[in-house]
């Protein structure tokens, strides 16, 4: 499986989104290479998660041009998302770790799943409906889906957006070990901690445009735009 061609880095060349009248992607021009993760952050509509689409090829930039891997389009089969409210099938945890592998067209054998589901800490809940699972635990079970997936890029919109402390603390050090084994991690969140803890730079969106792209330390020390110095004072920017 590793010696299909890379999907990395992928290119934005001014894409731009719209869903009819209104522009929701701007003129965005973007690396994403291999390496430590990427964080998206911006205000509530800023299109976090239309350029998570874009970059997995759910949608189809408007204007302007992708390419993965210097090639544009082909099936993302190297690619995982995962959505900010992810649907479970109305099956066990294991049961749906085997769907992603098959539909992934991997083997769903008992010990692969096992492993995918200790990999996100739920080996002890294989046998449980992943409907009654905890919302902390039923994101780890999205995690072990998308790796069902044997990724080289995984996209998470919002990993952890309604979970308590100690779920997120989980979310996190799952997506620290998967970003360790060499899958690169694109995210997007409204937790600025966790966007310094977990990634390596910062994109920020204002209204459909990058407003700044950067190294972690750099944007949290000094950013260089009056908008990410607003939003990191907590002020609204709009
Ligand atoms: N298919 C769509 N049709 C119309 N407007 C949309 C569509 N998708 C997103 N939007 C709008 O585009 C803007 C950016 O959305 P989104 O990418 O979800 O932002 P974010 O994830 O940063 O909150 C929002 O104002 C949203 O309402
Ligand atoms: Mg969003």
């Amino acid at each position: 499986m590793r010696d299909r061609a890379s999907d990395l880095p992928i290119a934005f060349a001014a894409v731009s989104y719209s869903a009819g009248p209104v522009m929701i992607l701007d003129r965005i021009s973007l690396m994403l290479e291999p390496g430590a993760p990427t964080a998206l952050i911006g205000p509530n509509g800023s299109g976090k998660t239309t350029l998570l689409k874009l970059a997995m090829g759910l949608i189809q930039p408007t204007s302007g041009r992708m390419t993965w891997g210097g090639r544009s389009g082909g099936p993302p089969v190297r690619r995982a998302f995962v959505f900010q409210k992810p649907a479970m099938l109305r099956r066990s945890a294991a049961a749906n770790v085997a769907f992603a592998l098959s539909a992934a067209e991997r083997s769903a054998d008992r010990a692969t799943v096992n492993a995918l589901l200790e990999q996100v800490g739920l080996g002890a809940r294989a046998s449980r409906p992943a409907r009654r699972l905890s919302g902390g635990e039923q994101q780890r079970l999205a995690l072990a889906r998308a790796l069902a997936r044997n990724p080289e890029v995984l996209f998470l919109d919002e990993p952890t957006a309604s979970l308590d402390p100690s779920g997120t603390k989980a979310v996190e050090d799952i997506i620290a070990e998967i970003a360790a084994s060499g899958v690169k991690v694109v995210f997007s969140t409204h937790d600025l901690g966790q966007a310094r803890r977990l990634a390596a730079d910062i994109v920020f969106l204002v209204t459909g445009r990058i407003a700044e792209h950067a190294p972690v330390q750099q944007f949290f020390a000094s950013p260089a735009s009056a908008q990410g110095s607003a939003f990191l004072r907590g002020d609204l920017v709009i």
